[in-house]
């Protein structure tokens, strides 16, 4: 590499797409200009499992503006086959509340909503069921689990292991239905274009992959891929929800199809996302750990059991990164599931990692305790050599060197490891830590870039990449600048557009790793077809090579948190007085924006610690706090110091970047160490999430 290219990868660059968004020139999906648009509001259903019996919209039809009431009697045939959660308005068959029955369509939004409220539709009910417990009757083992991962492993003998230990520890933790909220809701704008109104389709969509997008609806509509174009270049977050598209896109596409070509605006409401755009189960999780005199594990055993829809499986991966992190000969992972008539729960940050390092982390540090060996060492005397269920080498593992440098930041020598030691007036004050780790997923390769030459040394880079706010744009620039060997000024990036090459999504923090290694191969082509000063015009395509570690090596991102939290002793209030991360992930492509997705990852987890809860109301099927009025969120106040920050690294095994993925890491274990922190402040374990007041009291 040059002297310039040096210059790229590494530094702290300010985002290239932040002036336009903070002067309101990005163009998020709902504001791209189109001519002449229609808007929709959906009609939910009101029960939550049954059928239509009849729907009377002629008070609607003959409102002010509205121009088509959409039912399933009037939708368009979709593909039979298609995915059950996209397939709607296909029948009269209510299987969760809230399910889209239909929706207005009209000259203004005002308008579509007054009208939607004039339609009436009668239901036969069906008896349903919502409840999540462990003892269900239907409790069922998946064949698989989220990413095609196996459902159990079983290595010795657990029982016999935990029996002749010379410590045990056996708990249950519980994590609740959450609700991801990106700032901006998912919209749509669906348009269709040609002769008969069905020939093309061009959606602004909010979503985290555009591919993604058009490569899942196009089999939906039973149309080429060809024949959609998803443009999305500005996304104001998503947390996994817009990782693929749900019901409200169809329901568009859809309401498009019976308008004449006029584009059909849908920007859902804020309770609408509640239930239309996936959700993180609720779970139960079990821990048993057996150790022996030295304080050395020897057993793990980690179930878990989700709540999963009953059209339609999603179960998260909880237990599987347990099955690499810490050694022990007698082993055990589970996954269960509980079938409900909900709708389809989905991905979000760290779907499996998040929910299984809360109950994991905390296992630990109740097993530390039991062992009588300070968290931190208590981890360092079970690191594995090698991962233990595989026996695969580490591409690179400073798992314990996050954990000793983070301590020695957070200043955590000298704990006294007695809960309940330090008070200051009406507060308990604690500290506490947990293990964070995130695996390299290589889920959808196929990702392409292309390069072109522009005049005066400058390039072109299009990828349908995302960014949905975790500075893409930024980062990508820099990766293609070193690859070049021009300084990143020069580099003019397309993203967020399905014409551009096909891309994987943002999601699995597995972006960067496909999009970069897509853009330093065109690069390599480039230069290798037209030499290293290439004409204006020259242009190559190409597509990110496979990874040849793949099961070969053991890839992960890993951290330790460290946490100080207040508890008030008179109310229960926590406060997170103080939030470190200390993360091992390889090369850093930017300080600025990795820092800030750890950090908001970070947040994430304190969110869930202390805040995030869907109350689900069993008598009627829905969530009844769908506001942030009443599904709170950590907001500015709840975080009081917050920093993260990493060791030096390069894996070589992850892509040519040398980067581990950063999207989701800071999440994982948060939770954990603040409960952990707060135990130790007040000698209380709360193993349900979240810590609210009365869990103190
Ligand atoms: Mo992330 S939940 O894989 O979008």
């Amino acid at each position: 590499m040059t002297g310039v290219a040096e210059r790229a990868v590494g530094a702290p660059l300010v985002r290239r797409d932040g002036p336009l968004k903070v002067t309101g020139r990005a163009a998020y999906a709902y504001e791209q200009p189109v001519a002449d648009p229609l808007y929709l509001f959906p009609i939910e259903a009101t029960v939550a499992r049954g059928r239509i019996v009849s729907i009377d919209a002629a008070a609607a039809e003959a409102a002010d503006g509205v121009v088509v009431v959409l039912t399933h009697r009037n939708a368009a045939r979709l593909a039979p086959d298609a995915d059950p959660e996209l397939r709607i308005l296909q029948d009269d068959v209510i299987r969760f509340r809230n399910q889209f029955v239909g929706a207005v369509v009209a000259e203004t939004s005002e308008a579509a909503r007054y009208a939607a409220g004039l339609v009436r539709v009668e239901y036969e009910e069906a008896p349903h069921d919502v409840t999540f417990r462990a003892d269900h009757p239907e409790l069922y083992a998946p064949e698989s689990v989220n990413a095609g991962i196996a459902t159990d492993s079983v290595f010795g003998d657990v029982e016999m292991a935990l029996a002749k230990a010379h410590r045990t520890i056996d708990h249950v933790y519980s994590t609740p239905l959450e609700h991801h909220n990106p700032m901006e809701p998912h919209t749509t704008v669906a348009a269709w274009h040609g002769e008969d109104g069905s020939g093309r389709l061009t959606l602004h969509d909010s979503n985290q992959g555009a591919s993604t997008a058009r490569s899942m609806l196009a089999p939906v509509l039973g149309i080429a891929p060809e024949r959609v174009r998803v443009i999305s270049p500005y996304v104001g977050g998503g947390f996994g929800s817009k990782a693929m598209p749900h019901a409200h896109v169809v329901l568009a596409v859809l309401a498009a199809r019976l308008v004449g070509g006029r584009p059909v605006k849908f920007a859902m409401s804020r309770r609408q996302t509640f239930t239309q755009a996936s959700h993180r189960s609720p779970q139960i999780q079990r821990v048993r750990l057996g150790a022996d005199r030295d304080g050395r594990l020897t057993a793990i055993a980690h179930g878990s059991i989700a709540q999963t829809s009953r059209f339609k499986e999603f179960v998260e991966q909880t237990t599987f990164v347990t099955r690499s992190m810490y050694a022990a000969p007698n082993r055990s992972t589970t996954h269960r599931a509980v079938p409900s008539d909900v709708s389809v729960p989905g991905i979000f940050r760290a779907p499996g990692e998040t929910p299984g390092f809360f109950a994991l982390e905390s296992a630990m540090d109740e097993m530390a305790l039991a062992c009588g060996i300070d968290p931190v060492e208590f981890r360092v005397r079970n690191e594995p050599e090698r991962e233990p269920e595989t026996g695969l080498p580490f591409s690179s593992r400073d798992y314990v060197a996050c954990m000793r440098e983070g301590a020695r930041r957070f200043g955590w020598e000298g704990r006294d490891p007695a809960p309940g030691g330090t008070r200051a007036g009406e507060w308990l004050i604690g500290t506490g830590m947990a293990g964070c780790a995130y695996p390299a997923y290589f889920l959808r390769g196929g990702t392409q870039a292309a390069v072109e030459a522009l005049p005066d040394g400058r390039y072109r880079v299009d990828i349908a990449a995302a960014d949905i706010g975790t500075g893409a744009w930024t980062a990508l620039a820099q990766v293609s600048a070193d690859a070049l060997g021009v300084p990143v000024e020069d580099v003019d990036m397309a993203i967020g557009d399905s014409a551009l090459p096909p891309a994987a999504m943002a999601g699995g923090s597995m972006g960067m790793t496909f999009w970069g290694t897509a853009i330093i191969e065109a690069a390599r082509v480039l230069r290798e077809r037209f030499g290293e000063r290439p004409e204006p015009g020259a242009r190559v395509t190409a597509t990110a090579p496979d990874n040849p570690h793949v099961g070969k090596v053991s890839m992960h991102a890993y951290g330790a948190h460290f946490a100080e939290v207040r508890v008030n002793a008179d109310t229960g209030e926590v406060r997170v007085s103080r939030l470190l991360g200390m993360f091992d992930l390889g090369r850093v492509i930017n300080p600025r924006t990795t820092r800030s997705q750890l950090i908001g990852g970070m947040i994430m987890g304190l969110s869930m610690a202390l805040h995030e809860e869907g109350v689900r109301d069993p008598r009627f099927g829905h969530t009844v706090n769908c506001d942030l009025a009443q599904y709170h969120i950590a907001a500015h106040a709840d975080v009081e110091d917050v920093d993260a920050i990493w060791l030096d690294g390069d894996d070589r095994y992850y892509n040519p970047m040398g980067a581990k993925g950063v999207g989701e890491t800071g999440i994982v274990g948060a939770a954990a160490a603040i409960a952990n922190a707060a135990h130790h402040a007040t000698g209380i374990r709360v193993r349900d999430l979240p810590m609210t007041p009365e869990k103190f009291l």
